[in-house]
């Protein structure tokens, strides 16, 4: 691929499908592009183009497939960072035996025995503001409920999650001041914090992931550093992630008032699902999906990409994709067919997404059941983005509203 040939993108391309579109000169397709750090890559852009890509045979995570140039921007992946060794960046067979050895801690009904104690929390924290009349929805919900969740499947106790909280942010790049050295610091901190979480299932096991991994390490499935870096996985691309889902998925609904009556009124499970699945689609947690090579020259999406080049995907251009969706910029909690791909797809689809799926099932249900006449409280234009590519993350979300319906005597406690 030629450099000089590449389109350079800044962040708020991977927001923005018109944009982007419109700067490459396409909507569908395989193109090369620099990322906003300087990273090159081809960009994939369209729903069946990154179906293809995802399931792509010839397209690896191992850094030993990327060439020589893409090094500099490897830091997470590189094998010198300790926590490398996970599920996202695995190829088979190392992929298939650790997906086996931890997927039965994320099926449906495993994660449905925390809907009980997430929908107690849940109403907890709205019990903190109803009377407040006006919040910010980000440090009020969005972001304690994930952190709660994800410390309650993993076993961090509550007096290290604000700990975890800010060295996730130095990795997932939301905070974007930190720089190599911070990322390499808060590296050591998740290796030491991993291991400790795994020697106490292994004093005090119990029906949890860690104590699947510690299992899998002591029977020889895993390596101590695989369960460490999926410890690590787990905690950070779980939270943040699902942060964005809530937020960003509170923004359409109040941008969309005649959604947001809707979605209110037809209180059925199902319902609340399709509203939820549209909240996934409309503008999607993960913006930029990184870290794929050609392990051989191959072809994508009709262009010949070199062995050894870096493929990246552009989610919401799949997700806004006419060809797959109808009326992609209309958001409608109702929608009947919707292919989104905002849990990726193939071999690394997201192993949290029921996790994700139950935890936005209770908190939309939650929030707007006992919070009525909900509305921004700040004009939309004053609404800022972090400025990352790969999530799509809210500033702050202020909004206003008063007391709606009572918790239920009972309600999500078990
Ligand atoms: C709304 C919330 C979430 C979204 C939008 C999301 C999105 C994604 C996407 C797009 C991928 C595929 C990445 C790729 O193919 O390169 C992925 C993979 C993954 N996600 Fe999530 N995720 C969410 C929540 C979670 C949660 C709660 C967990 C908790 C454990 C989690 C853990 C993972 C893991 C471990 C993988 C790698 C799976 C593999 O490589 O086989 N995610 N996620």
């Amino acid at each position: 691929m030629s450099v000089r040939e590449a389109v350079p993108l800044t962040v708020e391309h991977f927001s923005d499908v018109a944009s982007l579109e419109r700067d490459l000169g396409t909507r569908h397709g395989c193109v090369p592009i620099l990322l906003p750090d300087g990273m090159p890559a081809w960009l994939v852009l369209g729903n069946a183009e990154m179906r293809e890509a995802l399931s792509h045979p010839g397209l690896v995570r191992g850094v030993s497939a990327a060439n020589e140039k893409l090094m500099p921007y490897l830091t997470l992946a590189n094998s010198d960072f300790p926590l490398s060794r996970h599920l996202l960046f695995a190829d088979q067979p190392d992929h298939g035996r650790m997906k086996e050895s931890v997927k039965k801690a994320f099926t449906r009904s495993q994660v449905e025995k925390l809907r009980p104690w997430m929908t107690d929390f849940t109403h907890g924290l709205i019990d903190e503001i109803v009377e407040r009349g006006e919040a910010d929805f980000i440090p009020a919900v969005a972001l304690p409920l994930p952190i709660a969740v994800i410390s309650e499947v993993l076993g961090v106790e509550e007096d290290r999650r604000a700990d975890f909280e800010a060295r996730a942010a130095v990795i997932t790049g939301v905070n974007t001041s930190a720089n190599g050295a911070d990322i390499a610091a808060a590296g050591e901190w998740f290796d030491a914090f991993a291991g400790e979480l795994l020697a106490a299932r292994r004093v005090e096991p119990r029906d949890d992931v860690m104590t699947t991994m510690a299992e899998a390490v002591d029977d020889g499935r895993m390596t101590e550093r695989e369960a460490r870096s999926n410890a690590f996985l787990f905690l950070s691309a779980g939270f943040e992630t699902t942060v964005n889902l809530l937020a960003n998925g509170l923004l359409a609904l109040l941008r969309h008032r005649e959604q947001l009556r809707l979605f209110r009124e037809d209180r059925s499970r199902d319902a609340t699902l399709r509203g939820l699945e549209e909240m996934l689609r409309y503008d999607s947690a993960v913006s930029g999906i990184t870290y794929r090579f050609a392990a051989d020259d191959l072809q994508l999406a009709g262009v010949s990409i070199p062995k050894g080049d870096h493929v990246a995907i552009c989610l919401p251009t799949a997700n806004h994709d006419e060809r797959a969706v109808s009326c992609p910029a209309r958001f409608d909690v109702r929608r009947e067919t919707n292919p989104h791909l905002s849990f990726g797809h193939s071999t690394h689809y997201c192993i949290g997404a029921p996790l994700a799926r139950l935890e936005g099932e209770v908190a939309f249900r939650v929030t707007v059941d006992r919070l009525a006449d909900l509305e921004l409280a700040v004009p939309e234009e004053e609404l800022t983005w972090k400025p990352s590519f790969t999530v799509h993350r809210l500033s702050r979300l202020p909004v206003r509203f008063r007391p709606g319906a009572r918790r239920a005597p009972g309600e999500g406690r078990s």
